[in-house]
């Protein structure tokens, strides 16, 4: 997601106390989940917030969308101590996230319509790759989209790669109650168009 960059950009990101640079300091062993393209963190923040015994960080690669979810989690008066922030492309986290990552969640994630850009999608088989890295035991992958040719594309490449499906649903709104809504969630919603998620394990 591209935009203007806010008036408070630098000053938020400058000043943010939870924005992770070169370690991962939760100061407790409570499992690690991320969220690869965060955007403005509503997902994230909400998931913090119901699991305080979980860990989250948000990624996100623009500066510009970040700044406005490292906002609204400076505005909350009883803060988040299992929420941090990373500001940076998937593809540079190799070391970091090493071995550190429970669940990986892809929230309405860029479709990439074209054959061409086949790989740039979060699902392709280089992104799953660079996935085996980051988890620790298990892998366990969470996806929702609004997306069927992504979803579909998705399904096959996991599966393709030797994931298992925990779950698969075609009307998330209808079937799970636990859901914690994303911005673009909440835009499809309102305009009747289905949530397809799955849950996939390897
Ligand atoms: C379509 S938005 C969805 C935002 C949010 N998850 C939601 O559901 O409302 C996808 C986001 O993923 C981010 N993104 C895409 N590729 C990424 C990558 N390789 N690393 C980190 N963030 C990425 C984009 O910048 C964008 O903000």
């Amino acid at each position: 997601m591209r935009m203007r960059n806010p008036k408070y950009m630098n000053e938020v990101i400058e000043s943010c106390p939870f924005l992770i640079k070169d370690e991962i300091n939760f100061e407790n062993d409570y499992p690690i989940h991320i969220e690869i393209g965060m955007g403005k963190g509503n997902f994230i923040i909400n998931m913090a917030k119901k699991y305080p015994h979980i860990n989250f960080i948000g990624i996100e690669k623009y500066s510009s969308v970040a700044s406005i979810a490292i906002k609204k989690i400076m505005e909350l008066e009883e803060g988040l101590p299992n929420l941090k922030i990373i500001i940076s492309d998937i593809k540079n986290l190799e070391e970091l996230l090493k071995e550190k990552v429970e669940v990986i969640y892809l929230n309405f994630s860029d479709p990439w319509p074209k054959k061409k850009h086949a790989k740039r999608r979060l699902t392709s088989p280089d992104f799953l790759k660079l996935y085996d890295e980051f988890f620790k035991g298990e892998n366990k992958i969470f996806m929702k989209t609004d997306n069927d040719d992504l979803f579909a594309y998705s399904l096959d490449s996991l599966k393709e790669y030797g994931y298992e499906f925990k779950k698969i649903s075609y009307d998330l709104e209808n079937e799970d109650t636990q859901n914690v809504l994303t911005e673009y969630e909440e835009k499809f919603r309102n305009q009747g168009i289905k949530i397809k998620y799955f849950e996939a394990i390897k």
